[in-house]
């Protein structure tokens, strides 16, 4: 890692892909060779961003996709100015679970205010603000609705269907023909996941 810059790595993917367990995985195997990191997640990452993830991800939050994507908007700029930018200037390697990329999905293709719109939007109120590198875990809709099955604290989004699952991924197809993503198969073992993210963080930092 650059000690001076730090770098800003993000997990993304569709519901039940598995990133979280692996940030936590991630976690362990960066504690043990002491390389200084942090983790964090959107909707969230600060007590202002956490009151409005509240909000937005509300089951019965009656809020439009404008005002929702604003509010993501002022989530991001409060965590990337507090928290993200801070840690990167400290040296630190930032690990956030979800960032833009999943307001360009979920808002701008899923929820239809466009990818281009939220990209152009994520220009002028964050600067273009975007990770050095992104693990996208990449899974069926069939088998995230078998995982769902089991989940027991449902948000607004793990309570649809098939249909809505097949449109994130289809979001993410869109958005990641680019070098700053990394594809990672979800179905695969957790721990073949884990060696792969392994083996890329060892030539990222
Ligand atoms: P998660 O914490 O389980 O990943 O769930 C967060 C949910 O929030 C997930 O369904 C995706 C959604 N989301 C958006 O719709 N837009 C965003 O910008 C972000 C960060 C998350």
């Amino acid at each position: 890692m650059n000690k001076k810059k730090g770098f800003f790595l993000t997990f993304e993917g569709p519901e039940a892909s598995g990133k979280s367990s692996q940030i936590k995985l991630l976690e362990k195997y960066l504690k043990q060779k002491n390389i200084s990191y942090i983790t964090t997640r959107e909707p969230g990452g600060t007590k202002l961003a956490e009151a409005l993830r509240e909000l937005i991800l509300k089951v019965k939050s009656n809020i439009n996709i404008n005002e929702e994507i604003l509010m993501l908007m002022a989530a991001r700029s409060h965590h990337i100015n507090t928290v993200i930018k801070p840690a990167l200037i400290n040296g630190k390697l930032v690990i956030s679970d979800r960032f833009a990329d999943s307001t360009f999905v979920y808002q701008g293709y899923v929820n239809k205010f466009g990818i281009l719109n939220a990209k152009t939007l994520h220009k002028k109120i964050l600067n273009n603000f975007l990770p050095n590198k992104t693990f996208l875990f990449e899974l069926s809709s069939s088998q995230i609705l078998l995982r769902l099955k089991k989940r027991k604290n449902k948000n607004k989004y793990d309570k649809l269907e098939k249909k809505f699952h097949n449109e994130v991924n289809k979001g993410y197809e869109l958005i990641s023909n680019n070098k700053r993503f990394i594809k990672i198969d979800a179905s695969k073992p957790i721990d073949s996941i884990h060696k792969k993210i392994i083996s890329h963080i060892n030539l990222l930092i």
